[in-house]
């Protein structure tokens, strides 16, 4: 009999020892299965004298539903475990609130230069780019802009430094989106050098400058939309019409004014500055300098092979930053770089 209590003990100890339904199984016939230890103890009954056989198989078949008992038992453990586990695995908490995508938006200033750019399509100019590190020729030799003009300083310009850490000749990062002027008129002039006559030219072209300039109204970098109009017979007179049009357009109000301001820029001749004023509202009657504009310089034609005696027009840079400040009453241009999602989050 103790080897019987031996067995059942081993049975219970290697059932509990599995948490795998299959292996259980293989487990259990090695107890109670065809040749299994319990299945031969009650083969070997056969062999007993009469007596002993009915104590011993009493024994036996005790010992057999306990073995019984305890594999049953254990196949209802693992089935919960493995039940257990399918519940946590696919646990779904349907009292959870959703967790929608936050939309995004365009940057305010982006806007604005889609809104420039969409407006100055309508009346018929292409939209162009250049590099933002630029070579000192496009930035300020063809654009007439001297040797020894301030703007060229170091402390108005990013100049390279080459791999010596000294300043790299002749390339910066532009200072203005004038340089596109340039690069625009010599590809154009490239393309129609076999015509007779020259096809207008205009253009507008967005983009980022730098300079050495931070404060509450300024940043080291920038943007900025040049403008261009160059053709037999374009006028100052185009310019303010074309301004002023765009402004009304751009601000959805009449009621703003513009005034043409006289100044200098080596590129241009005569130049101007380009103020406007709302006619109503909080900022009525303050002027604001939004852009600078003149008659292109015939040095700048004559350095990209335009015939200045022949070809004329208009160019102007204005400052797509300021006209979003304007437009949303914005006061400070360093919100619009810092990344604060508050800030921009407004313009979604
Ligand atoms: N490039 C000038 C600046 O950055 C702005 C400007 C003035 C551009 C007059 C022009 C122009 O095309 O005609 O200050």
């Amino acid at each position: 009999m103790h080897n019987l209590d031996q067995i059942v003990q081993a049975a219970v100890v290697a059932f509990a020892a599995t948490d795998d339904a299959d292996v259980l199984e293989q487990i259990k016939a090695g107890y109670l299965g065809r040749n299994g230890q319990i299945t031969e103890l009650l083969k070997g009954l056969a062999k007993l004298p009469p007596d002993e056989r009915r104590t011993t198989g009493a024994a036996i078949n005790h010992a057999k539903l306990s073995v019984e008992g305890a594999l049953s038992a254990r196949r209802e453990a693992i089935r919960k475990m493995a039940l257990d586990a399918r519940l946590a695995e696919e646990a779904l908490d349907v009292t959870l609130p959703g967790r929608g995508q936050r939309r995004a938006g365009l940057h305010p200033v982006t806007r604005t230069l889609e809104r420039i750019e969409s407006l100055f399509r309508s009346i018929g100019f292409a939209v162009a780019d250049g590099p933002e590190i630029e070579a000192d020729f496009q930035n300020f030799t063809a654009l007439n802009t001297p040797e020894d003009h301030p703007a060229r300083s170091m402390h108005d310009t990013f100049y390279l430094q080459d791999e010596s850490g000294a300043v790299a000749k002749g390339v910066l990062l532009r200072t203005h989106t004038s340089p596109i002027q340039v690069r625009y008129m010599q590809a154009h002039v490239a393309r129609h050098a076999a015509l007779a006559t020259m096809p207008e030219i205009r253009v507008i072209a967005p983009g980022r400058v730098y300079r050495v300039d931070s404060d509450a109204t300024h940043s080291p970098m920038f943007h900025q939309v040049e403008g261009l109009w160059i053709g037999e017979d374009v006028s100052f007179a185009d310019l303010k019409g074309v301004i002023a049009d765009f402004l009304r357009r751009f601000f959805e109000s009449d009621d703003l004014q513009v005034r043409f301001r006289p100044s200098f820029f080596p590129f241009t001749e005569p130049s101007a500055e380009i103020d406007m004023a709302f006619m109503s509202g909080t900022h009525k009657g303050r002027w604001l300098e939004i852009a600078g504009c003149g008659m292109v310089h015939p040095n700048v034609l004559r350095h990209v092979n335009i015939d200045p005696e022949r070809y004329l027009g208009f160019a102007f840079g204005m400052g797509p930053d300021r006209l979003t400040m304007l437009r949303y009453g914005i006061n400070d241009l360093r919100l619009f770089f810092d990344g604060d999602l508050r800030f921009l989050r407004q313009f979604v």
